[in-house]
């Protein structure tokens, strides 16, 4: 259901965090109430609406991020390539890879993130459409900071073709039926899944004032036999 790669030492996900840290200035605050941040343009938030809102973050944030992240993408490049047995990319029309920002709040202890599938693909333009190999996408999390009480995801047994093919009285009761199984991350281990099993963040426990929950988050899509990374 998840699978994991080790891309980092814990020694190399501190000294990211912090250079994340020192550029503030130029994460995006998702939440008028809660420490909830971004660093580059996420389909999930930006496309949800309109897809330009995306494209024109991602003009303004992913030079940035590739100036500035280089080494990181490399790594994960070189352990995503191996692990899929082809060869990926950052040079296309979407945006890299970026970073989710939690810091400490008693709303991240309750269930608030979306229950989902990652359907997010289909809200942005992709050269040669008809070359994408469309039902077979990942995503991908590396944790870079952690609560002391972990963080992680939570997974259903529950794939979107089966799920979408149920009415709406079917679906609730195939989802109060089925119990997700919890997935902790570990720092600088990639957690891989396909994004078509339904999913959510887990909330944090017993959350402490310096937790903080720092993620590279990231998608890809294969394209004429090279996997395109993007968030
Ligand atoms: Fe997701």
């Amino acid at each position: 259901m998840i699978e994991t790669e080790t891309v980092l030492s814990p020694k190399d996900c501190l000294q990211i965090r912090n250079e994340l840290c020192h550029q503030k200035e130029l994460w995006k605050k998702r939440s008028d109430q809660f420490p909830f941040y971004t660093l580059g343009a996420a389909s999930y938030l930006d496309a949800r609406k309109e897809a330009q809102t995306y494209y024109r973050r991602s003009a303004l944030e992913s030079p940035l991020l590739r100036q500035n992240f280089g080494d990181l993408y490399e790594k994960l490049q070189i352990v995503l390539n191996r692990y899929l047995g082809a060869p990926t990319t950052l040079d296309h029309e979407q945006a890299p890879p970026g970073f989710h920002l939690y810091f400490s709040h008693p709303v991240f202890e309750t269930p608030i993130a979306d229950v989902h599938f990652d359907r997010q693909h289909h809200w942005l333009s992709w050269e040669h459409p008809d070359e994408i190999e469309w039902s077979n996408p990942i995503s991908f999390t590396l944790p870079l900071a952690l609560p002391e009480h972990g963080g992680g995801i939570h997974l259903w047994e529950l794939e979107y073709d089966a799920f979408v093919s149920l009415d709406l009285p079917e679906q609730k009761k195939a989802f109060t039926e089925t119990a997700p199984t919890y997935h902790g991350y570990q720092l600088g281990q990639l957690a891989i899944h396909s994004g078509h099993r339904l999913h959510q963040i887990a909330p944090g426990l017993r959350l402490g004032p310096n937790d903080e929950r720092i993620t590279l988050q990231g998608h890809a899509l294969q394209r004429r036999g090279t996997w395109q990374l993007y968030w």
